[in-house]
């Protein structure tokens, strides 16, 4: 099946139904399993940022198998962190044919080209976990309530260090306090609401000085991460030790990241730097992003404070039924049709809920659900 899902224009998905009518029609009499036999003429596009990442890789796999047990075809990509190289995969499964495209951007301003392209052939697409930004031709998103993600890191931070209890309540604590803060990605969409939701959460305890940042660099620009990148994470913490800590020997209780492999980076220059190699020999507490196995061990042996999980499974499981809806003719459902504007319009979104990890919910949260095994978290190694 090679026919466009859906008509050229603003209007999109409500044009679906004829594209999958034509599909079906294609295919429909000599096939089996009635709807589902449609899905097996389809092809979905899966393009995803990196393997150098666990989530992403975790996000690939369960997008491929979850569309694979629903009958459909799947061309799924890594772009190594490389935005030439996302370009040419998008251009290149355009090219062979894909019917529907889910996406996880680099750098969410920079596939314009491609889904204007991929637009023109009516394919629907779906950006996922990263909004896809200053571009009309996104259709749905599916992603986790990255604001609130960002409460979560800021809330862990201050459980760390005392403000906050088990239930995320106020201690009373008025001790003060010295903190650093690091920021994702600046052209990824999620960085910032991860960062606005840290600070709002940080705020009334930097207001009444409960808090103070060390370096006092607290904007976004200067506090950002470019792709993510442990190394760099370090590098800006051990430029943070020389100008600020003297070299480690001044106190520093803790550092808001966004990211696991941030937090590692992080963590490798607080320790060289002599803080100590756990959070009860001295080492400041350290929030994360994503449960990825190396943190989560880092969890468990005390030394990384806490992470978010967010359960990718869930979130592929969300880009499946989307693209469904779009192969049957019909819209995906959004729970937020508010939050997410990319510049040129609000993009319907379905939000999912995450969770805070720290040491004691490690067995619910992520050995029960299957996310992660024992044996994993002891080896701190994905099998
Ligand atoms: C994702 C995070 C992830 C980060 C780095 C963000 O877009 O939402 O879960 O930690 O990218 O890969």
């Amino acid at each position: 099946m090679r026919n466009g899902l859906r008509m050229i224009g603003v209007t999109g998905v409500v044009a679906l139904g004829i594209g999958l009518a034509g599909c079906a029609s294609d295919g429909g009499s000599g096939s089996e399993g009635g709807s589902e036999g449609a899905a097996e003429d389809i092809t979905v596009g899966v393009a995803m940022p990196t393997e150098t990442s666990e989530r992403w890789i975790a996000d690939g796999e369960a997008v491929e198998s979850q569309l694979e047990e629903a009958g459909y075809e799947v061309d799924l990509q890594f772009a190594n962190d490389d935005i030439p190289t996302q370009q040419q995969q998008l251009d290149q499964m355009i090219t062979n044919g894909a019917d529907i495209l889910i996406v996880a951007s680099i750098d969410g301003t920079a596939l314009a080209t491609q889904l204007e392209n991929a637009a023109g052939k009516g394919i629907p697409i779906i950006a996922y976990d990263r909004l896809i930004n200053g571009t009309e031709n996104v259709d749905f998103y599916v992603t986790f309530d990255n604001y609130t993600v960002g409460v979560q890191q800021a809330q862990s931070l201050l459980r760390g260090l005392g403000y906050l209890d088990e239930n995320y309540e106020e201690t009373g604590l008025d001790e003060e306090k010295i903190i650093e803060v690091f920021a994702g990605s600046p052209d990824d969409n999620n960085a910032t609401f991860f960062y606005n939701g840290a600070m709002d959460t940080l705020k009334p305890f930097l207001d009444d000085g409960r808090l103070t940042i060390g370096s006092g660099q607290d904007d976004f620009d200067t506090v950002s991460t470019l792709r993510w990148d442990q190394a760099t994470a370090q590098k800006r913490m051990e430029d943070l030790l020389t100008s600020t800590y003297d070299g480690g020997s001044k106190p520093l209780d803790g550092v808001l990241s966004p990211y696991d492999g941030i937090s590692r980076g992080i963590i490798t220059a607080l320790d060289n730097a002599g803080y100590g190699a756990t959070i009860e020999a001295g080492l400041p507490v350290v929030s994360g992003q994503d449960a990825e196995i190396a943190s989560v061990k880092m969890i468990r042996d005390g030394v990384q404070y806490a992470t978010i999980f967010k359960d990718t499974r869930k979130l592929a499981t969300q880009a499946v039924a989307a693209a469904s809806a779009y192969a049957e003719g019909e819209e995906p459902e959004a729970n937020d049709t508010e939050s997410y504007d990319n510049g040129l319009k609000v993009v319907p979104s379905f939000l999912l809920e995450s969770d805070i990890v720290v040491s004691d919910n490690i067995g619910e949260l992520l050995v029960d659900s299957g996310y992660w095994t024992e044996d994993e978290i002891e080896a701190g190694v994905a099998e």
